[in-house]
């Protein structure tokens, strides 16, 4: 079977492109020949519509073949391959491989149904890659399971991994820096004890909306297209979010901004963030001397923020690149709130704000606490795991 690592580029195509308002001599018209179309009103059926993925690339001549891939939680997932192109089958040397995954509500038909030279899989082919479609769960060349009927409520109980979790294939250099970074930052507990771990205020930025689906399978549910979505005003609310900045540390809450939609996060207001950040922890945290602990953002590494950091005289804890998982707001707070959150409505900013602020005053010092302690114990995973992700 086929080598991931090999996988030379991975594309997403948003499914929504297509409700994009089309020119009136659209490409996806153009294979509908001229003499079916009799007028406007009828322009005839395209002949592809009722083509499957193995039919579309057959019908235009090229070699396909059929994979399945088991996920490691048992979902089967189609996979299909256009090995070479038209007229390239002989070509020596090698051929580099291209994955291609569709984005949301689609699957890999849609690099497949324009043209065979205005289609990307065809196109790739054609310029000598071997291609890849890739189609996720629950889509409808991936609706099969090893024991889970994709009828049942448990096949779509999956949940979406967080793009910030798991897009990136950890190469063995990143796999290095973070057991090396792990290892030293244990070293360090080791030496310091809790004290090192009780220093640590640690942060990041998080959309909160106004109204989160309740539960996956339900926003999940398949529809037809003409009937009524009792969840109509929802999915409006749905779209209203702002930003929260949280800080915090082993004992609790030391900082929290709120961000109205529409406002960037660069580094002038991260660093004024960091300022604020620095006057409540001489007015909260007396004689705490902070170490602090961010992920690699670009507002947070820029030289403007370095300079400021520097000047505020924070010190900063190692963060390996891509690690969410060693970032205890990504891990553990953030899920958390998103938990607590879910299924309510707010009418306003106010209304979250609050609700936010109260769900933290309501947290005992211990639940701070133990997030803190979940870091250490994932940093010693990490190093057991030669530098592979931790997810629990
Ligand atoms: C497409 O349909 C054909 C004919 O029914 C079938 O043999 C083939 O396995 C299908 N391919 C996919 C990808 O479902
Ligand atoms: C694709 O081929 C068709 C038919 O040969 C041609 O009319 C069209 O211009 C081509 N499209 C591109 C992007 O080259």
């Amino acid at each position: 079977m086929m080598n991931w690592s090999m996988a030379a580029v991975l594309l997403s195509v948003v499914g929504e492109l297509s409700l994009l308002p089309l020119p009136s001599d659209a490409m996806s018209l153009k294979f509908v020949s001229e003499d079916k179309v009799k007028s406007r009103g009828d322009i005839g059926k395209n002949p592809e519509v009722d083509m499957n993925t193995t039919e579309l690339i057959s019908s235009k001549g090229y070699p396909v073949e059929s994979h399945t891939v088991i996920t490691e939680d048992g979902y089967i997932l189609g996979l299909y391959r256009i090995p070479h192109g038209l007229h390239n089958r002989a070509r020596k040397g090698i051929r580099p491989a291209v994955l291609l995954v569709h984005g949301l509500v689609a699957s890999c038909d849609d690099f497949l149904v324009n043209p065979a030279n205005e289609s990307l899989g065809f196109i790739l082919a054609d310029a000598g890659a071997d291609v890849w479609l890739g189609n996720t769960r629950g889509n409808v060349y991936s609706r099969r399971h090893t024991t889970l009927d994709p009828l049942s409520y448990h096949f779509w109980k999956f949940r979406k991994v967080s793009a910030r979790w798991a897009p990136r294939m950890l190469t063995d250099e990143m796999k290095m820096q973070r057991k090396t970074t792990c290892a030293k930052l244990l070293k360090h507990y080791q030496e310091e004890g809790e004290e090192f771990i009780q220093r640590i205020v640690t942060g990041d930025r998080f959309w909160v909306h106004h109204c989160d689906p309740e539960s996956k399978p339900q926003s999940m549910e398949y529809r037809h297209i003409s009937s009524l979505s009792p969840r109509k005003f929802k999915v409006v609310a749905y779209a209203r979010k702002f930003m929260l900045t949280v800080l915090w540390d082993s004992e609790g809450i030391v900082h929290i901004e709120f961000l109205k939609q529409g406002n960037t996060v660069n580094s002038e207001r991260y660093i004024s963030t960091l300022r604020k950040l620095s006057v409540m922890l001489t007015r909260v945290r007396l004689t705490k001397h902070a170490i602090l602990h961010h992920d690699n953002a670009r507002s947070h590494t820029s030289r403007k923020t370095e300079e400021a950091l520097h000047k505020i005289n924070f010190v900063i804890l190692p963060h390996p690149s891509y690690s969410p998982d060693l970032s205890p707001s990504d891990f553990y707070l953030f899920p958390k709130l998103k938990e607590h959150l879910r299924g309510n409505h707010y009418e306003s900013d106010e209304d979250v704000e609050a609700a936010v602020r109260h769900w933290f005053r309501q947290k005992c010092v211990d639940f701070f606490k133990d997030g803190m302690r979940q870091l250490v114990r994932r940093w010693q995973l990490c190093v057991d795991r030669d530098g592979d992700y931790v997810e629990k």
